[in-house]
C-alpha cells in the first residue's frame, strides 16, 4: 500500500532544475531516506512534499489522497528540521502542545497526548524547562515530540541530527529508528551522511543534481551500485580505469596498467572497451604468496606499500608494478597474520564483487 507517491515532480529555481522529474513510491510505514551531497535537491523535494514549495509539474499523493496544491496544515505532515525550530519562549510542554492548540484539540486531550509524546522521546521530568535550558539532543527530542504529537500521516525529517556531536548522532539515529518502528509511521528522512542512511533506512534514494540515481535497500545500494556516482558516494571503493583485453589464458579481463582483473559480467564486452572497475576494499582478501585460492576467486600479486592498524581491522595499501594501488581492508587483525611493508602478497576477490561501469555513451 502506498504511503507517499511522488510522480513526475519537477521544481525549478530560474534555470536550475532542483528536482528533475522525480518518481518515488514510498510504502506505508516505510522508513525511506533521500541521500546525496549538499545541493542535490533533497530539501527541495521534502519541501514540495510538506507543501512549503509548489512543484511546477507532477503530483504528490499520501495514500489515495492527492496533496499537492493543498496547504501544509491540511496535509497531515510532521516535520523535524536540522535547526530544531522550537519556540524559545515556550516550555517543553507548551512546545509539544503547540500543534494541538492550533488544531483546537480539547484541553484535557492536549494534556494526555503531550504527556505520551514527551514520554516517547524520554523527556519526562523536563516538561517545564525552556529551550535554553536543554542540550542539543534534548532540543531535537522536543522537535520530534512536537512533530509526532499531532499524529501525522507522514513524518518528514531534514538532516535532524546534523547539529549534534558524533556520538549523540549515532545514539539518536537508533532512537529515531526505534520510535518510527514502534509507531509504524511513514517516514521520509533526508541526510548527506551515507553511514546514517545505511543504518537507519528500509530503503534509500541516492540523489545527484536533482535526479534520483538509484533506489534500493541499503545493502543493494552498497553491493550493487548502478553507476560510478553511487559506487563512489556510498562507502569506500577502489575505482580503476581499465580496458578490456584478452589475457594469456584467453579470458577477457579488465586491465589497468600491468594489472589484470577477472570479470563475470563479460556479456557484450569486447577487447578494447574502456570501463571503470569498482571493487570494495573488504571484498579483497590478502593471503600468503603460496596460499591456495578458493574457487570463483580471481587472484593477483602485489606488494604491501603501507598499512594502518586500527584494532578491529587493518587497512592495507597494496602496490603493483606501474602506478596501480588498491586499498584492502582486512578484519583478520591477529598479530601473527599482519603483513609487513615491502612484503609480497597474494590477493583474491570473488569474481562477482568486481563491478564494471562502461565509460561514455553505452557501447
Ligand atoms: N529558494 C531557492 N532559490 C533558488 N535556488 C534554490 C532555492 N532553494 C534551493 N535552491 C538551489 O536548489 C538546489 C538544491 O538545493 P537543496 O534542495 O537545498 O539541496 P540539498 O538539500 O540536497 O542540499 C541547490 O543548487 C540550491 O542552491
Ligand atoms: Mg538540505
Amino acid at each position: 500500500m502506498p504511503g507517499i507517491s511522488i510522480r513526475n515532480v519537477i521544481k525549478r529555481f530560474g534555470d536550475l532544475v532542483a528536482a528533475n522529474n522525480i518518481n518515488l513510491e514510498i510504502e506505508k510505514g516505510e522508513f525511506f531516506t533521500l541521500l546525496g551531497p549538499s545541493g542535490c535537491g533533497k530539501t527541495t523535494l521534502l519541501r514540495c512534499i510538506a507543501g512549503f514549495l509548489d512543484p511546477e509539474e507532477g503530483q504528490i499523493h499520501f495514500g489515495e489522497r492527492r496533496v499537492d496544491g493543498i496547504p501544509t496544515h491540511k496535509r497531515g505532515v510532521g516535520m523535524v528540521f536540522q535547526n530544531y525550530a522550537v519556540f524559545p519562549h515556550l516550555s517543553v510542554q507548551d512546545n509539544v502542545k503547540y500543534g494541538l492548540k492550533a488544531r483546537k484539540v480539547p484541553a484535557g486531550e492536549q494534556e494526555d497526548r503531550a504527556r505520551q509524546a514527551i514520554s516517547l522521546v524520554q523527556l519526562e521530568g523536563l516538561e517545564n524547562r525552556l529551550p535554553n535550558q536543554l542540550s542539543g539532543g534534548q532540543l531535537q527530542r522536543v522537535a520530534i515530540a512536537r512533530a509526532l504529537v499531532i499524529e501525522p500521516e507522514v513524518l518528514l525529517m531534514d538532516e535532524p541530527l546534523s547539529n549534534l556531536d558524533a556520538k549523540l548522532r549515532v545514539e539518536m539515529r537508533g532512537e529515531i529508528r526505534m520510535l518510527q518502528q514502534k509507531m509504524g509511521i511513514t517516514t521520509l528522512y533526508v541526510t548527506h551522511d551515507q553511514e546514517e542512511a545505511l543504518s537507519i533506512s528500509d530503503r534509500i534514494a541516492v540523489m545527484e543534481y536533482g535526479l534520483v540515481r538509484q533506489v534500493g535497500k541499503p545493502w543493494e545500494i552498497y553491493v550493487r551500485p548502478q553507476d560510478t556516482f553511487v559506487a563512489g558516494f556510498i562507502g569506500t571503493t577502489n575505482m580503476l580505469d581499465c580496458e578490456v583485453t584478452v589475457d594469456k589464458a584467453g579470458i577477457l579481463v579488465a586491465r589497468s596498467g600491468q594489472v589484470s582483473f577477472g570479470l563475470t559480467q563479460s556479456d557484450g564486452l569486447a577487447q578494447g572497451v574502456k570501463l571503470q572497475l569498482a571493487i570494495r576494499p573488504e571484498a579483497i582478501t590478502i593471503r600468503d604468496i603460496d596460499e591456495p585460492i578458493p574457487d570463483g576467486h580471481w587472484s593477483m600479486e602485489g606488494k604491501i606499500v603501507r598499512f594502518e592498524y586500527l584494532g578491529s581491522m587493518i587497512k592495507y595499501e597494496v602496490g603493483f608494478s606501474g602506478d596501480v594501488a588498491l586499498l584492502v581492508i582486512s578484519y583478520d587483525a591477529e598479530p601473527d597474520k599482519i603483513k609487513n611493508v615491502g612484503q609480497r602478497v597474494k590477493m583474491s576477490y570473488p569474481i562477482e564483487r568486481a563491478k564494471i561501469f562502461r565509460k561514455g555513451p553505452a557501447q
